[in-house]
Formats: C-alpha cells, structure tokens, sequence
C-alpha cells in the first residue's frame, strides 16, 4: 500500500529498484512483469498501481511495457517532487 500517497487509496503499488550495476540489461522489465503477474494472477487482486517520479523514464518504460496506463499526476506530499501515477485493472491485462 503506497501509504506515502494518501489520494491513491486503496491501492496495492508494485515498484522497482536495482543495484547500479545490473541496470540497462533487461532485468527490471523481466522482475516487473513477474511481480504484475503474481499480483493479478496468482493473488487475484483486480488493479495494481506504480508510482514514479516524473520523467523516470526507465521505470516510465517499465510501466508502458507492463500495459499500464498514466493516471494521475501529482505531487510527493512531503518532498514536492512531481509523481505519475500508472495502473492497470485485470480486465486490460495480457499475460
Ligand atoms: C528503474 C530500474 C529498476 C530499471 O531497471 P533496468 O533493469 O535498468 O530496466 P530495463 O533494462 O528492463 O529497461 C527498461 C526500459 O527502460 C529503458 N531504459 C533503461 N535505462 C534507461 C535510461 N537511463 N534512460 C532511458 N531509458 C532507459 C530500456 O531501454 C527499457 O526500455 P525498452 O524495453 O523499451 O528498450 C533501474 O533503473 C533502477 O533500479 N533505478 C533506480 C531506482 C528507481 O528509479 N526505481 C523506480 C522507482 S519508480
């Protein structure tokens, strides 16, 4: 739950993050897409949402690949920060 970001729930939030080293060989599309598929399939839950900061565009690509969809567009509450906020419902999901 992406309890940092009050206005997006309830929410279950999937989200990313390699060592420096291991970045730009495919392994953040190949996690992410196994994590959205353990959430829609295997635990049955109906959306699914990742937040990032504006202009991430690594993890933007992620979420595009992924098939979800640029919702919202916000702002970190605390830190100000520019945040988008991406989703995709089960019925839009292609394994
Ligand atoms: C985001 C992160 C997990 C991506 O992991 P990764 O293994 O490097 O990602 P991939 O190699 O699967 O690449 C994902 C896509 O982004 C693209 N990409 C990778 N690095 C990029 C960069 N620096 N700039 C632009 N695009 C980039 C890739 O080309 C790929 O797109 P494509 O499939 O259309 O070619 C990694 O960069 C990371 O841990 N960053 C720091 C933490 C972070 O920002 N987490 C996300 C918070 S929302």
């Amino acid at each position: 739950m992406p309890e940092f970001l009050p206005e997006v729930l309830p929410a279950v939030e999937i989200g990313w993050r390699l060592g420096r080293q291991f970045w730009g060989q495919g392994y953040g599309s190949e996690a992410a897409h196994a994590v959205l598929e353990f959430a829609l399939q295997d635990r049955g839950l109906d959306r699914v949402v990742a937040i990032t900061h504006t202009g991430n565009r690594a993890s933007e690509n992620i979420m595009r690949k992924l098939g979800m969809v640029a919702e919202r567009e916000t702002s970190h509450p605390v830190f100000g920060l520019p945040l988008r906020v991406y989703a995709i419902d089960l019925t839009e999901y292609q394994a």
